[in-house]
């Protein structure tokens, strides 16, 4: 469920609490690759269904995620997420299409750890996964001759998508990833990532800035949980 909609976001405030029982895993799979547009809410496209769709449905079953633990949530993002840096005075950054892809996928990280450390008391666990390089639908946005470029690289280098599922699977059945909650994971092992991407306070500020943008005070997350109970 990407946040593209205001419709979207009321489909989630009201089912996603309350017509919701039991939940043990969460997986954010959807994603847009690097385009250039904007959101009905006037998100930058990448953010928006990359970053803040999977932040703000996450916060909408928080509780009740607590409720059945344990509990996991598996973020897809892109090991891409390592060549660029949040711009906080831009985080709707919608200049250059790649950048945009990037900054969404290190949003994913970022967003990762600080739900890990936030939830590592109530039997939550959270992972960021790169599946790997995959052909498939993404490419349909692009021109005739991209397309064509990258089946040729698709045939040579890329991998199946049941290869790239391996890690998704790994790190939602896999008593070894809950010694690394928040860690971001390739090839069915966590993965080192750079300094500044396991900076704890840019993680909380990007958090932060979400729950702003998303429109999530404290009021309202008070009201939620008073739903779920
Ligand atoms: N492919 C790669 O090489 C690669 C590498 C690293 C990471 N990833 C990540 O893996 C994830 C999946 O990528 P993919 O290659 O499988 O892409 P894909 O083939 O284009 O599939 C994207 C999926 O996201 C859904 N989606 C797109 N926009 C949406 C929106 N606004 N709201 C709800 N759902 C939306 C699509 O639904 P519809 O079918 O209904 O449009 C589709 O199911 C993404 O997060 C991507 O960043 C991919």
């Amino acid at each position: 469920m990407a946040y593209t909609s205001p419709f979207n976001f009321t489909f989630c405030k009201f089912f996603g609490c309350w017509c919701i029982f039991a939940l043990t895993y969460l997986f954010f799979l959807a994603g847009v690759p690097a385009v250039l547009d904007w959101t009905d809410n006037g998100f930058s496209l990448c953010f928006g269904v990359n970053h803040l769709g999977p932040f703000l449905l996450t916060n909408l079953l928080l509780e009740r995620l607590k409720s059945c633990p344990p509990s996991r949530i598996v973020n897809i993002t892109s090991n891409v997420h390592k060549y660029q840096k949040l711009d906080f005075a831009d985080l709707n950054y919608n200049i250059v299409p790649l950048f945009t892809y990037f900054r969404s996928k290190l949003a994913n990280v970022y967003f990762t750890q600080e739900l890990a450390r936030q939830m590592e008391r109530h039997g939550v666990t959270a992972c960021a996964v790169h599946p790997g390089y995959v052909g498939g639908d993404w490419t349909s946005q692009f021109s005739i001759l991209f397309r064509i470029v990258m089946y040729v690289i698709t045939a040579l280098f890329f991998i199946s998508c049941e290869a790239a599922a391996q890690t998704v699977i790994y790190c939602a059945i896999s008593d070894d990833v809950l010694q690394h909650n928040g860690g971001y994971f390739s090839d069915c092992k966590p993965c080192k990532l750079r300094p500044y991407v396991q900076d704890a306070g840019i993680a909380k500020k990007l958090w932060e800035a979400s729950e702003a943008m998303v429109g999530l005070n404290s009021s309202a997350r008070e009201h939620l949980a008073s739903r779920t109970r």
